[in-house]
């Protein structure tokens, strides 16, 4: 009979309380990032989308990823670029293990766990989740080129398809696709690595008020950019070249980045492979200032030609380290 009695009375008792579970319920590791904002009273961002068709969702994909896909007037695409995909300079999964930093260190040790490239753009997972694109050295060194895309994510994206991809502009139903598709890779809750503690600060919030204080809170568990800062290659002595490196980490980001592009069949001409004959090459030309040096094609990159458009993007700091470069030197010595 006693435990008839509680029985009832838990039952009684949750059932009165539902509404305050449900309050507490509010936000889960799967909430997006963007609704939870949003809930927060935080405004809403300019390229916002809540398209949840998964049709449309699978076409960004395959833009992103092949450079094409059927068409609403159900005919196949022409590729947005000849030369390029977005995947081959950017990652479509989380790649960085702490969102509040960006630290290529913790980045590659993450790639190899991951089996995922080591790039120099930035990932799209979390693209939309992020305030500002094509930051710092970015802006100063291409000025009103890439201004427009610093505070508008659709026109990072314009730059980046006609700029970096060497191709055409998208079609607004090719963007819409992208957005859609974006959203559907943003950030979850989960992401943030958020304590009980934490999920339990965050549902505090206040109903219809803007929660000011728990956004800013909110925001510090991730960077709201991608920081980048160019370098000029190290004139070092020859022999001081990848004497501090470590081989072992330097074959790692040969095979996660050089290869995404240089191995046969990918994007350029150059082909490399772990031959002898091409890590030779690359030893030879080691130093000096020519373009083809690894210290100067790694943090200049080169420029598209006319007539024939692969280019390779240079790396900032933050997308591979002064030591990074020094293990990858080297690998090569070895
Ligand atoms: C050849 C390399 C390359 C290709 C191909 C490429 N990108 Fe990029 N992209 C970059 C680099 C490098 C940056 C600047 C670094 C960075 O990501 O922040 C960049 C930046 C961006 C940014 C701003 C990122 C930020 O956080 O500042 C967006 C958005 C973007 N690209 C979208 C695209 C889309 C969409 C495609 C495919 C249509 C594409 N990119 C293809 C190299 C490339
Ligand atoms: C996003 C793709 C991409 C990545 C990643 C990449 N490259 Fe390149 N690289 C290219 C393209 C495209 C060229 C243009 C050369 C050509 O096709 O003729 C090039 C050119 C070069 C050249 C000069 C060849 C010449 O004589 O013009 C060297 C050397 C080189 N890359 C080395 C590297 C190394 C080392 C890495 C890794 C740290 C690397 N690349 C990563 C795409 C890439």
């Amino acid at each position: 009979m006693k435990t008839f009695l509680i029985l009832i009375s838990t039952l009684f008792s949750s059932i009165f309380f539902f509404p305050e579970d449900s309050k507490i319920n509010d936000f889960n590791p799967k909430s997006s990032l963007t609704d939870v904002l949003m809930t927060l009273g935080d405004k809403k961002p300019l390229h916002y989308t809540n398209k949840k068709d998964t049709a449309i969702i699978k076409q960004g994909l395959e833009i992103v990823t092949k450079g094409r896909t059927v068409s609403p007037s159900g005919k196949m695409s022409h590729l947005q670029s000849k030369y390029f995909t977005c995947i081959d300079c950017h990652n479509v999964l989380m790649e960085d293990p702490n969102l509040r930093k960006s630290d290529p260190d913790a980045r590659l040790s993450y790639a190899v766990k991951k089996d995922i490239p080591f790039l120099s753009g930035t990932t799209f997972y979390g693209m939309v989740n992020r305030e500002h694109w094509y930051n710092d050295d970015y802006q100063i060194k291409y000025g009103d080129l890439v201004k427009p895309a610093k505070d508008t994510l659709v026109n990072a994206i314009h730059l980046c398809t006609v700029e970096c991809s060497q191709g055409r502009a998208f079609e607004k139903w090719e963007l819409k696709a992208v957005m859609a598709y974006l959203y559907s890779i943003e950030y979850k809750l989960e992401d943030l690595k958020l304590t009980p503690e934490d999920y339990k600060k965050l549902n505090s919030y206040k109903k219809g008020e803007k929660n000011t204080a728990l956004i800013k809170w909110l925001k510090t568990f991730y960077l709201q950019k991608s920081p980048a800062t160019f370098l000029d290659p190290i004139p070092s002595d020859k022999r001081e070249m990848g004497k501090n490196g470590n081989a072992e980490n330097g074959k790692l980001i040969y095979d996660k980045s050089c290869m995404h592009c240089h191995a046969t069949g990918r994007v350029t001409n150059f082909t490399l492979d772990q031959d002898k004959i091409d890590l030779k090459f690359l030893k030879k030309h080691m130093g000096g200032n020519k373009h083809y040096s690894l210290y100067t094609i790694t943090r200049k990159g080169t420029y598209a030609l006319p007539g024939y458009r692969p280019y390779m993007p240079n790396y900032t700091l933050e997308r591979l380290s002064h030591q990074q470069l020094e293990d990858l030197a080297a690998y090569v010595n070895n």
